[in-house]
């Protein structure tokens, strides 16, 4: 009788782990925005949404904080400008160990990896971070062990899938790109030794931004007609066979085991004619769908470990890499869901909870004044350099506007950032501010949000805290 209890119940457990194992989808939490959501906001989100797992790209007090006892996992990043301190510093790297990681972990923080390094082999670093990286792994897996968390904590090094290449296309001709092959496969090697997944970013949609001849539906998961075939397997989508491409780079080398996580994925709403809402609800839930069926590719069967790139639009993200670049989350700025998304649960995605808004009103050029003003030129590239135009351009969300509603659009962005402050609506006496919405269409025009300062929240309930103390006191 207790014994069928007991099995009972680890039929059950199997098919909750089963199911999480297939469904459990990760999101990257990015924070370079002008105006952050609160932490607790997000990581409201995060569970409001069915997020199991985070990755972070720092170790901010702030955020880690709020993920304590939620039980989300975490994978807490180092950025590539503390590679080198950590590659030559043992003690550096026990600092940042005993810093950003034990002290969490022992505090309810989830942590399961540590990402070392951010796409440090990127062809645009220029090799900044070849000597550094490996190193900085090793030393981290070290200290790791010393604090006592090797088994719990597992590193890994989120690449960008140009570190493998396959020269026919073909999955199967995959190998590690010749100029790094040697240190890949070092690393590679002691990931495996240590227990460690190894994690790549893939992009369909850089390809077909950098390609202008790729094949628009082989970036998505709904059929091609240019299918690759590679002897007795067929891609239909160039996630498979990207992916499979790096199986092959690593079966080829000795390590054809090593777990695999997909560090980003992902595609961006705004900023260029392939980024829109349509395309990037179109690609997410293909992934999705893609995933749920827990089958893998056809070199690796079994569920595939991914991280949605990325949960919420990030303003001040460097843009050489192109306009989409601020344009990836499945949020806007304020934490409202882009398209309807299914994460694999009943209901769609839902956005953050009471953000505060701004005043209802804009900045947009005066009516009297002339296209041909010469501060009109000067203004609005002040305005762009300064805020954010990455919605203006060929085929993104506002590229309808006409000249005086670019123009407009260049203020607005401006005085929201600046938290419309009524100076940031000057510019020579061009602009002037209004309660009528001048969005219109898909072109939206931002109204900036109200930061909450989690220090101040905090001093605030230290502040509660010590009163009430104070007054229990009184009262013995
Ligand atoms: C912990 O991480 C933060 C954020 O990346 C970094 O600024 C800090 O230097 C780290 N602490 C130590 C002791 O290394
Ligand atoms: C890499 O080199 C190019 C061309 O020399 C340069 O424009 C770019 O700034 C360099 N990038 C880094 C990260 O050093
Ligand atoms: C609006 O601005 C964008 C980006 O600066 C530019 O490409 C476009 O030509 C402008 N449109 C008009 C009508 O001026």
């Amino acid at each position: 009788m207790r014994r069928s209890y007991v099995m009972l119940g680890l039929a059950i457990s199997w098919i909750l782990v089963m199911v999480g194992s297939v469904n459990a989808i990760g999101a990257n939490w990015g924070t370079q925005t002008s105006h952050p959501l609160s932490p607790s906001k997000v990581v409201r989100m995060l569970r409001d949404n069915g997020f199991q797992k985070v990755k972070l790209f720092d170790a901010e007090d702030a955020t880690l904080n709020a993920l304590r006892k939620t039980n989300i996992e975490v994978m807490v990043g180092i950025p590539n400008e503390l590679l080198r301190s950590l590659a030559t510093s043992m003690k550096a790297a026990e600092n940042w160990v005993a810093k950003n990681v034990s002290g969490y972990v022992s505090d309810g923080v989830n942590i399961r990896y540590v990402a070392v390094g951010n796409e440090p082999f990127l062809s645009s670093f220029n090799g900044s971070f070849l000597q550094t990286t490996f190193p900085a792994l090793q030393n981290i897996q070290s200290a790791l062990i010393k604090a006592g968390l090797g088994n719990q904590v597992k590193v890994t090094c989120p690449l960008n899938a140009d570190v493998y290449q396959s020269p026919s296309g073909q999955p199967s001709d995959g190998d590690f790109r010749s100029d790094i092959r040697d240190l890949m496969l070092t690393i590679v090697k002691f990931l495996s030794d240590n227990g460690a997944p190894f994690t790549v970013n893939i992009y369909p949609f850089i390809s077909l931004y950098s390609d202008a001849n790729f094949p628009v539906d082989y970036a998505f998961f709904d059929g091609t007609s240019s299918a690759v075939v590679d002897g007795g397997a067929t891609y239909n989508n160039m996630f498979d066979a990207n992916h499979d491409t790096l199986i092959w780079a690593l079966k080829k080398n000795g390590f054809e085991n090593l777990p695999i996580i997909i560090g980003e994925i992902g595609w961006p709403t705004d900023g260029d004619v392939n980024a829109n809402l349509q395309s990037a609800q179109k690609f997410n839930q293909g992934f999705m769908k893609h995933i749920s069926t827990g089958q893998g590719t056809p070199m690796r069967a079994g569920p595939i470990n991914a991280y949605l790139f990325s949960l919420i639009d990030e303003d001040q993200k460097s843009i050489q890499p192109g306009n989409f670049e601020r344009h990836w989350g499945l949020f806007y700025y304020d934490g409202q869901p882009k398209y309807q998304l299914s994460l694999g649960r009943n209901s769609g995605i839902v956005g953050a909870q009471g953000v505060q808004y701004l005043d209802k009103k804009w900045c947009v050029m005066k009516n009297s004044v002339s296209l041909d003003d010469s501060k009109v030129a000067p203004s609005v590239s002040y305005a762009c350099a300064n805020a954010d135009c990455t919605s203006l351009g060929y085929k993104t969300s506002c590229g309808g506007l006409d000249a005086r509603g670019n123009i407009s659009y260049a203020f607005n962005s401006y005085y929201q950032m600046n938290d419309q402050d009524d100076q940031a609506c000057g510019f020579n006496n061009l602009a002037t501010i209004t309660n009528k919405d001048p969005s219109m269409g898909s072109c939206r025009f931002q109204i900036g949000i109200l930061v909450e300062d989690s220090a101040v929240s905090l001093r605030v309930s230290f502040l509660l805290v010590v009163t009430v103390v104070s007054f229990l006191l009184i009262l013995m």
